[in-house]
């Protein structure tokens, strides 16, 4: 038994489809949550840049003793690899979860991704796969336009706009026969009915919040780590910017009020 929290980090307030999964699979446990709202997007940066933002997210999650800590950033789990490789505490990012579950659910060895610039150029889910099933052939494609929509909440499913680009986004992979797509960034998850009625329903999305969750899970069970099922789990909310937009749209996307949930923290300072 462990009761101290799981730390879940992510360039903004797309990794509360992480916190989602987390809070459906794991409902003990208490979550720390940083959403680098003032610096988002990371997708866009050069890589230097991310891996010093993910430090420096990382460092912040780390005052409060985390148990398990989670990158439910596609960017910051693809690039920020020395980051990342640094934690002493177990770590998951979302590239291996996400990759085993799409090397498990292709049937015909066509998988596509979307993601950032920064996840797509960095190849993560290309060598991740290889890994796996060598005979696999990654298609990946870069959507930055889909992170602006969930910022702004254009995520109903008659929305014709993200329709329409994301018609245009993941043309390229099922031309190609992708069978399997990988959602490989925090905010696709919540585009997801978009997605799968534009794929078709015979192509099997994959979340990758939720394979990451599911990984946690395995971890905190094999190492006798999960909390106490008595325990009122509890969700503590950061962000590095206004606390109003992150609390808005969070009710969207975790269906629940959390607005006496969240703090605003100035990631240049200190706790
Ligand atoms: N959180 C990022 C990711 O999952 C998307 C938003 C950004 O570009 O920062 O890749």
């Amino acid at each position: 038994m462990d009761n101290r929290p799981i730390g879940i980090f992510d360039s903004g307030l797309g990794g509360l489809s992480a916190v989602k999964a987390v809070l459906e699979l794991l409902p003990n446990e208490d979550i720390i949550y940083f959403g680098d709202t003032a610096r988002v997007p990371y997708g866009s940066r050069s890589n230097e840049t991310i891996e010093k933002f993910a430090k420096e997210d990382i460092e912040f999650l780390q005052q409060f003793g985390c148990k398990l800590i989670m990158a439910a950033c596609g960017t910051v789990s693809s690039v920020a690899t020395k980051a990342t490789s640094e934690i002493k505490e177990p770590f998951i990012g979302v590239v291996k979860p996400a990759s085993k579950a799409a090397a498990r659910a292709t049937r015909n060895n066509v998988i596509g991704v979307m993601g950032t610039a920064a996840t797509i150029n960095s190849g993560s889910y290309v060598k991740e796969i290889a890994k796996i099933n060598p005979d696999a052939q990654v298609l990946g494609v870069s959507c930055p336009l889909l992170v602006t929509l969930v910022e702004n909440n254009w995520i109903d499913e008659d929305n014709y706009i993200a329709r329409e680009i994301i018609k245009r986004y993941i043309s390229p992979l099922t031309e190609q026969g992708a069978d399997t797509i990988i959602l490989g960034c925090t905010h696709f998850p919540h585009l997801a009915p978009i997605i799968q009625s534009v794929a078709g329903d015979d192509v099997v999305l994959i979340d990758t919040g939720l394979e990451a969750a599911r990984e946690a899970k395995q971890i905190l069970q094999q190492a006798d780590m999960e909390n106490s099922a008595d325990n009122k789990a509890a969700a503590h909310y950061y962000v590095s910017d206004k606390t109003q937009n992150f609390s808005a749209i969070a009710k969207t996307l975790l269906g629940k009020d959390i607005s006496g949930e969240i703090t605003f923290k100035n990631i240049d300072e200190r706790l």
